[in-house]
């Protein structure tokens, strides 16, 4: 079987080749820098497997082609799998899986963006640059005193409960699935949604965007919310209002805003777009506020984790076409 891998960037290449070289035989794989999309769909072609990160946006209509032109396993090498229409390609008979790559570098992201945000770091490496070492709007706040709230306990959020039991904070969690083990433990409440929301300091999101969880953080959230509410995002930005969050964050509802992702950040993120004029206007206006932390969506990208997209990424389409595969959606 034939496999093409897309949207390979050269951190990705030796990984790539240990992925090239583990495969059983009878599997071939070639590889295209580019994302999959309607310009390049035809090169798939005789290949039965493909294997894409999420950049390359798979609507019913792509997947629909794919499959006219042979395809019958998608690898999403990510966790998100918001990109790619599952349930069209289900129908159609194509197996489709995302990856399951080591959850600590994302969790370790999360925990510096609570700490950063907490401790106004944004503001203070800003004035450091410009000879201002004055300590006004500089106050922090201990994570040892405040409730943290854990939205989605999957394999990330169950880390970043991990990672932050030994700052002393109080941690509720929410998950419409909660793990048995967890909720034995007596360093965290599973709580409802309205509970979390209205009880936590510090929010940090860790659901995959679905239709429901697109906007969790709305306008009506945010009204039951703490006053300086600290809100992290390492998820998708569409989890997110954006409008609803800009209007709180002018209101001064919210205290603090750190996100890795954002809406509409495909085309953007990952590119370097310094040269260019950019129409993401909400993500232009929110990078200007001091309490304010934008990344761009880098929490997955450590050696650990990129070597295991790339490796689990291609290993997963013999493991779906052998049955075995363990992240088959
Ligand atoms: C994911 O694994 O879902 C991510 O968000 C990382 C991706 C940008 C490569």
């Amino acid at each position: 079987m034939n496999i093409k891998l897309f949207e390979l960037r050269d951190d990705e290449a030796a990984a790539y080749l240990r992925a090239a070289d583990d495969l059983p035989a009878g599997y071939s794989i070639s590889f295209d820098a580019q994302i999959l999309s309607e310009a390049n769909i035809e090169s798939v072609a005789g290949c039965e497997g493909i294997v894409i990160n999420n950049k390359s946006v798979m609507p019913a209509t792509l997947v629909e082609r794919a499959h006219e032109l042979g395809v019958r396993y998608i690898a999403i090498r990510c966790v998100g799998f918001n990109h790619v229409d599952v349930k069209r390609a289900q129908e159609l008979g194509i197996k489709v899986c995302n990856t399951a790559y080591p959850p600590h570098g994302v969790a370790e992201f999360t925990v510096m963006l609570i700490l950063m945000a907490l401790r106004r770091c944004k503001a203070a490496i800003w004035r450091q640059q410009v000879n201002d070492y004055s300590l006004d709007g500089l106050l922090g706040r201990e994570l040892r005193t405040l409730t943290v709230g854990v939205v989605g306990t999957g394999r990330i959020g169950r880390t970043v409960i991990d990672n932050l039991s030994g700052f002393g904070c109080k941690i509720v969690a929410y998950d419409p699935y909660p793990n048995a083990k967890l909720a034995e433990r007596d360093d965290l409440e599973y709580v409802d949604i309205d509970t979390l929301v209205a009880s936590s300091d510090v929010i940090t999101l860790h659901v995959p965007l679905m239709d429901s969880t697109r906007g969790i953080i709305n306008a009506d959230a945010i009204a039951k919310m703490r006053d300086n509410v600290t809100i992290v995002n390492v998820s998708r930005g569409e989890l997110i209002d954006t409008d609803a969050v800009i209007e709180a964050i002018e209101s001064e509802r919210i205290g603090a805003l750190a996100m890795d992702v954002f809406e509409d950040e495909i085309g953007i993120y990952h590119e370097n777009r310094m040269h260019d004029i950019l129409a993401n206007r909400k993500m232009a206006y929110l990078r200007q506020f001091p309490n304010v932390l934008l990344t761009n969506h880098i929490a997955f990208y450590t050696d650990i984790d990129v070597s295991c997209m790339v490796e689990q990424g291609v290993a997963a389409v013999p493991a779906m076409v052998e049955g075995t595969c363990a992240t088959q959606l």
